[in-house]
């Protein structure tokens, strides 16, 4: 990891730690923070195929737990032969804490994607949508 490329490494070494033995989709992903800790998550399977979580979802948990909660950039990390982004679920997760999230995907051959989310999401389920009478 660089200052000017947060999160590039360690997504990729977190890849390198995932559970997908159902899959065999291994993806890390490196969660930065607005003071540049780097939190990584990696996809965990499970026999009960629903009861996996995505690699985004798992950094999103480490860094909640460690304190953080306002974040720059995510970088997900893959196998795939191109650059893949967030799924659904993680975009919506994500979009919580970081409506205007620098998303980067990564593969191990070193191709390289970038988005917004709210380019990837762009009618969010946010707080304000619970506002009712
Ligand atoms: N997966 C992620 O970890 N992140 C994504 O953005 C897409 C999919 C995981 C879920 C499952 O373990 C495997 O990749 C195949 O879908």
């Amino acid at each position: 990891m660089t200052v000017a490329d947060p999160g590039i490494d360690a997504a990729l070494e977190a890849m390198q730690r995932a559970y997908a033995p159902y899959s065999h989709f291994r993806v890390g992903a490196a969660l930065v923070s607005r003071d540049g800790a780097v939190f990584m998550g990696c996809n965990v399977e499970n026999s009960s195929y629903p009861a996996g979580i995505c690699a985004e979802r798992s950094a999103l948990s480490a860094a909640v737990v460690a304190g953080a909660r306002e974040f720059v950039r995510v970088v997900v990390a893959t196998e795939a032969t191109d650059p893949t982004p967030p799924c659904g679920l993680c975009r919506q997760a994500l979009v919580e804490f970081a409506p205007d999230l620098e998303v980067i995907s990564v593969t191990s051959d070193g191709k390289r994607a970038a988005w917004r989310l709210g380019n990837l999401l762009p009618a969010p389920f946010t707080p304000e949508s619970l506002a009712h009478r």
